[in-house]
């Protein structure tokens, strides 16, 4: 397990210019309309229904697509409840979504699509980019870019299962000297897959050095279905830019849109060439409070806590005076004492200061026991 670094927006960005309609166009995957060619990465541990929920309402419903983080198709088969709860989802509010799923048997994972299909799902999508060990070990994410011959049995034997569309998201290669990703791309293009994503990055990167969108760029020239980009698009004119600067039909986006769930907003208010929508202190308080009762309607109450860390640990990144709130926020036990901090925290800075507690930890006076502080690692891992 790597800790995926903190983006910045370090791309060159011009402004679109007119004529975004003529890269900014509504799809389908298979069947599947995606009216808007913009969408939630897959994060495992993070783009949990309730976090899909929360950016779409951020976002006024412009996500146009939301994907689950990745289920293994070994615990969906054998029914395993974590697994059931990773496929859970609100089939108003979340839609169109695609169900993610990851392993290597054949057979195991056409019954999990099934499964995927039966559940209401739009899209299922097998993962072929994850680099953790435990994963590639077992033949699934990664490893399956390289073994070519059996990912193509792997798709066609998955796309005959369902009759709803099988996308796979894929890395562009095993490492610098494999990059393959045309050649894969082809071969689930012919296998039946009809959305391919692209993280433009190796294996071997993990989550290193910057996505080299020129892949991205090959393999959407290579293919005829729609190819959607992935990595380091960190604003509204990024996303823009690329989809303007590559034949890419889409762009996904994951860190970018957990330190700002508003983002997918932001980028529709772009392309109308409207003024792109500030966020204040208080639109990210109220953001935390719906994410709060969201995961309460769906995990017992002392599971809360665990979640609301780890996207305010990742939120608050790069975030002015984030790291006292973080240090707040890690040691409280419950979700309500955690909300006091996140509450004082959030109205001091909307009233445009901080809260008493802030100035006295600044200045390390007593009250602020530093060395008491938990272990302040960034609780979420990627896989
Ligand atoms: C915390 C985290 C978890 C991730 N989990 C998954 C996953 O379950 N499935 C997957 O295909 N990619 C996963 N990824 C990769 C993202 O989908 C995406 O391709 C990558 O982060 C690059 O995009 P970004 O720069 O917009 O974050 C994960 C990334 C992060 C940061």
């Amino acid at each position: 397990m790597a800790n995926a670094p903190e983006l910045t927006p370090s791309e060159p960005c011009p402004p679109p210019p007119s004529g975004v309609q003529d890269y900014v166009r509504p799809m389908h995957i298979g069947a599947v309309a995606i009216d808007r060619p913009f969408a939630l990465a897959p994060m495992s541990g993070v783009t949990d229904s309730a976090f899909r929920r929360t950016v779409q309402a951020a976002s006024g419903g412009t996500v146009g697509l939301l994907v689950t983080e990745f289920i293994s198709i070994e615990g969906l088969t054998r029914k395993n409840l974590k697994s059931a709860m990773r496929m859970a989802f609100d089939p108003i509010v979340e839609r169109p979504l695609s169900v993610q799923i990851f392993g290597a048997e054949i057979a195991r994972m056409a019954d999990a699509a099934r499964m995927v299909a039966d559940a209401g799902a739009q899209i299922v999508d097998i993962n072929c980019g994850c680099p953790a060990p435990k994963v590639v070990r077992r033949g699934g994410g990664a490893e399956l870019l390289r073994q070519a011959d059996h990912l193509a049995r792997l798709v066609e034997a998955t796309a005959a299962a369902v009759a709803i569309p099988v996308t796979v998201k894929i890395r562009s290669g095993w490492s610098a000297d494999t990059v393959n990703a045309v050649d894969i791309a082809r071969r689930c293009e012919a296998a039946g897959a009809r959305m391919i994503a692209v993280h433009g990055r190796t294996r071997m990167q993990m989550y290193t050095g910057e996505a080299d969108w020129s892949v991205v760029d090959a393999v959407a020239r290579a293919v005829g279905v729609p190819v959607f980009g992935s990595g380091d698009v960190a604003t509204a004119q990024q996303a823009l830019w690329r989809l303007r600067t590559t034949a890419a039909a889409g762009v996904m986006i994951g860190r970018a849109a957990i330190m700002n769930p508003w983002i997918f907003g932001q980028i529709d208010d772009a392309v109308r060439g409207a003024a792109v929508r500030d966020v204040t202190p208080l639109d990210r308080l109220g953001l935390l409070r719906s994410f709060r009762d969201l995961q309460r309607e769906r995990l017992p109450e002392h599971a809360v806590p665990g979640r609301l860390k780890q996207l305010l640990a990742r939120m608050t990144k790069g975030f002015a005076h984030g790291t006292l709130l973080r240090e707040r926020a890690m040691r409280s036990a419950t979700t309500d004492e955690m909300f006091q901090w996140i509450e004082s925290f959030f109205e001091a800075l909307q009233s445009g200061g901080l809260p008493a507690w802030c100035d006295r930890a600044r200045a390390g006076l007593p009250g602020h026991d530093r060395a008491s502080l938990p272990d302040q690692a960034d609780p979420v891992s990627v896989v």
